[in-house]
């Protein structure tokens, strides 16, 4: 399988890393625009395998993207990262046209490719990528979901004082502040997790998950990037081992949920084809409220991406 990462920043390099060191893919083409950056890291990430045991190939491409020709999936994570003050959607105008160019590079070269988009912001940028490939819902999609709630279950995890490993959930919406996690589809090795701690607690984590991009902004003035990369590792593995996996993934809705020609988080099934399935809840009325109100924030920012042209 070959799989290309576009952008050799903080997020790509880490998702190249774990592909390769994971042995995710055999194939694995980093390209980034910036002169050397790619093919330094694919170089360092290559030397790496006789320490960590692995084979996965890296290579590195400026630009070039004769070398990615015929990528199975491709991860787009080129663009500008949040710095403090800024929120996810002040990187539209830029990140829109870095988003709209590789697009049209991958269409070129990769014309049967599945898409994940990880750039910011999200949904919109999920958007942009389908707006330029005009690929099928199937194969164009935003990670967002597993990072949301790999957050989510890190802070429960920690107040639970149990592992990680454990704790499952599944969250709604666009990434940004108006996500919906589900505390009714948390379990804790299939406990409910409402059973295991006070509702104060578990609001206050609700809460921190919704802002948890931002404060590893304020922390270290740029956006993370270890566990974004691993997360869209994640889906290129399901993808590409054809798992089934089900994960929270930012997908276009075509009248599931009752929303019609927006892109947002819903539970996926993630095989070889792309998006398999599209899983539908069924909500409690407060939760339909609020995976309305993420709806809106989303819609407002893809109405600009329209204006923006
Ligand atoms: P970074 O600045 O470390 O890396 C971005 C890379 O993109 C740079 O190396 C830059 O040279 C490259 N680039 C810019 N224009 C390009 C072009 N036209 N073609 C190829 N490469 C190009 O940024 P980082 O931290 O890796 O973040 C990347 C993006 O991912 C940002 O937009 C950030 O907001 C987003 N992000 C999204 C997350 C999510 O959950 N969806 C989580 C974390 C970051
Ligand atoms: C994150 O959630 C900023 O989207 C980026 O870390």
């Amino acid at each position: 399988m070959k799989v290309t990462v576009v952008g050799a920043g903080n997020v790509g390099a880490t998702c190249a890393d774990v592909l390769a060191y994971r042995e995710i893919a055999n194939e694995i083409v980093l390209l980034d625009i910036k002169e050397g950056l790619a093919e330094g890291k694919s170089l360092d990430i290559w030397q790496k395998a006789p320490i960590d045991l692995y084979d996965s190939r890296t290579i590195g491409a400026t630009n070039d993207y004769a070398r990615t020709a015929n990528s199975d999936v491709i991860v787009i994570t080129s663009g500008l990262p949040r710095k403090p003050g800024m929120s996810r959607d002040d990187l539209i105008g830029t990140n829109a046209g870095i988003v709209k160019s590789v697009t049209e590079n991958i269409v070129k070269y990769s014309p049967e490719s599945i898409i994940i988009v990880v750039s910011n912001p999200l949904d919109v940028m999920t958007y942009q990528a389908h707006i330029t490939s005009k690929f099928p819902r199937t194969r164009i999609m935003g990670m967002a979901g597993i990072l949301d709630t790999a957050r989510y279950r890190a802070f429960l995890a920690e107040a639970l004082n149990v592992s990680p490993k454990d704790i499952q959930a599944m969250l709604l919406g666009g990434h940004g502040d108006t996500m919906v996690p589900l505390p009714r589809y948390t379990t804790v090795s299939g406990i409910p997790v409402t059973e295991l701690i006070d509702k104060d607690k578990l609001h206050a984590i609700l809460e921190r998950t919704k802002v948890g991009g931002g404060e590893l902004v304020k922390l270290m003035g740029t956006s993370a990037w270890y566990a974004p990369g691993s997360a869209a590792a994640q889906m290129v593995e399901s993808i590409v081992r054809d798992q089934r996996r089900i994960f929270p993934v930012c997908v276009k809705l075509e009248g599931e949920y009752g929303i019609k020609d927006c892109y947002l988080g819903v539970p996926v099934v993630l095989g070889k084809n792309g998006i398999e399935r599209i899983i539908e809840l069924d909500l409690t009325q407060e939760e339909k409220a609020l995976l309305e109100a993420s709806r809106k924030a989303v819609r407002e920012v893809m109405d600009v991406l329209e204006r923006l042209g």
